[in-house]
């Protein structure tokens, strides 16, 4: 029997109000501080491409770290294992932007999904592609065909913003550089890992763009191959594992998906074999992940039954 989504999402909707002012903006990158708390969407996408929504869910936001997805999916097609070398796939128990386990493990990131991960992931993509210009538009492109719209592109005033303050992520790529896990100029290199996280899109978007890897890498209504059956198993993998930083295990404890956050407010997750979800709501619990998005995930995974476990 086929669940009423409109309705649960509804309830949701209804449900999670008394939370939309509790937590911070990311107040670190200082566009995003400006962002309105308050605010909520949430969508999600069936096989057959049929989608419900709730709230401002054509609105685009920021969806920051979101983006180490799509570039993890990416690097992973071109590198395929020779990729774990250069960063592992373990949860780091670690804040996204720490310094310190990096030292210690000699300059290998513990996943792809903390910022040190994600540049070196975005240095391998510039290494392939030869250069930054080439390896964003590439970037661009791929989130374009994953999401079925040619529209999707980044917002430069956020990708300035965040690298005037950029000197934590810019550290680590020096340290990972000190560690010869590093290949290309740091300043560009970190350039293009800021415009990736600045792409920005709605939930809609979103929810659509992630379909392909709640179906096994490919996309249910173009057909179109984005990864690999094993490929889209081990993203899925990670997002449940390391997608919301020190904070995975909890989430993973009340929500029982693979997903992942960014700090613009967003969270992607998959019910794999059935859809995709994308909930935004901008105000952040301590760990920098959505407050509302992950409660009002936790509702929908309670009242439909739909975690992996
Ligand atoms: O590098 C940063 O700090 C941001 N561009 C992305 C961090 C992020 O989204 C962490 N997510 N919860």
């Amino acid at each position: 029997m086929l669940m009423d989504y409109q309705k649960i999402l509804d309830e949701i909707y209804d449900e999670i109000q008394p939370e939309l002012m509790r937590g911070k903006v990311a107040d670190y990158i200082p566009a995003l501080a400006e962002v309105p708390k308050g605010q909520f969407a949430m969508t999600v996408t069936l096989e057959d491409g049929r989608s419900y929504s709730v709230g401002e869910s054509q609105k685009r936001f920021s969806i920051q770290s979101i983006s180490k997805v799509f570039t993890f999916t990416q690097a992973l097609h071109l590198y395929s294992k020779s990729l774990y070398s250069r960063v592992g796939v373990e949860p780091s128990g670690n804040p996204f932007n720490s310094l310190v386990q990096l030292e210690y493990e000699n300059g290998i990131p513990r996943n792809p999904f903390i910022n040190a991960g994600a540049l070196v992931i975005t240095d391998a993509l510039i290494s392939h592609y030869g250069d930054e210009y080439k390896t964003l538009e590439t970037i661009l492109n791929f989130v374009r065909s994953i999401s079925d719209n040619t529209e999707i592109t980044f917002d430069p005033v956020v990708a300035k913003s965040e690298m005037e303050h950029g000197d934590r992520n810019i550290a680590l790529a020096h340290l990972m550089k000190s560690f010869g896990n590093f290949e290309n100029d740091v300043h560009s290199t970190v350039m293009t890992y800021f415009k990736h996280c600045a792409i920005t899109m709605s939930t809609e978007e979103l929810s659509r763009a992630m379909l392909f890897l709640a179906f096994g890498g490919k996309d249910p209504l173009t057909g179109k191959l984005f990864a690999t059956p094993s490929q889209a198993k081990r993203i899925n993998a990670v997002m449940l594992t390391c997608g919301h930083y020190d904070a995975s295990g909890e989430f993973a404890y009340h929500v029982g998906l693979p997903a992942k956050s960014g700090v613009g407010g967003g969270i992607v997750a998959t019910v794999p074999g059935k859809m995709s979800i994308a909930v935004w709501s901008p105000a952040l619990n301590k760990y920098g992940n959505s407050h509302a998005g992950t409660l009002a995930l936790e509702r929908f995974t309670t009242k439909t039954g739909l975690s992996i476990f």
